[in-house]
């Protein structure tokens, strides 16, 4: 693994207001407090994280055009945009990084249209349905992708 490995951590729209939105399909944990849990988990690893949020999509894909070259990796919850956004898609093939998505629900059990995500054709792998654990074991993950590189 690259000394201080960098792993961006992409939050897309609505994620800012978990712990107060549907908490029985996103749990109660505030993103704040995923934040801390991740970057402990980071810490733990030797990898060094850049945790952010946007509901814009424009500023997704410009903080994954600088991932190219500031990070190592990346972990995304594009939130709603996974199932619409070919841009975003489009910037994470241009980064040329290993990409891990995560959702917190397990999409394939709610609406048809959450079971086509745009990222998962450029995800090495996908967690959904471990509520803020899965961004721990996608953490683990990277590590291990980024210990083979
Ligand atoms: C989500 C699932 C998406 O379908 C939804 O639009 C979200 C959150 C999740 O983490 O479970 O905003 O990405």
């Amino acid at each position: 693994m690259p000394i201080d490995a960098s792993v961006l951590i992409l939050n897309g729209p609505n994620l800012n207001m978990l712990g107060v939105r549907e908490p029985a399909v996103y749990g109660s944990q505030t993103l704040d407090e995923l934040e801390a849990a991740c970057q402990e988990r980071a810490e733990a690893l030797g990898l060094v994280i850049d945790f952010r949020q946007s509901n814009s999509e424009g500023e997704l894909v410009g903080w994954v055009q600088q991932a190219r070259t500031a990070n190592d990796g990346i972990i995304v919850n594009a939130g709603a945009y996974s199932h619409t956004s070919i841009a975003l898609l489009d910037a994470l093939t241009l980064a040329e990084l290993p990409v891990i998505e995560v959702h917190l629900s397990n999409i394939f059990r709610r609406e048809s249209f959450r079971h086509h995500s745009y990222v998962s054709t450029v995800a090495k792998g996908v967690i959904c349905g471990l509520g803020a654990h899965g961004y721990l074991l996608a953490l683990d993950a990277m590590a291990s992708i980024l210990d083979q590189v």
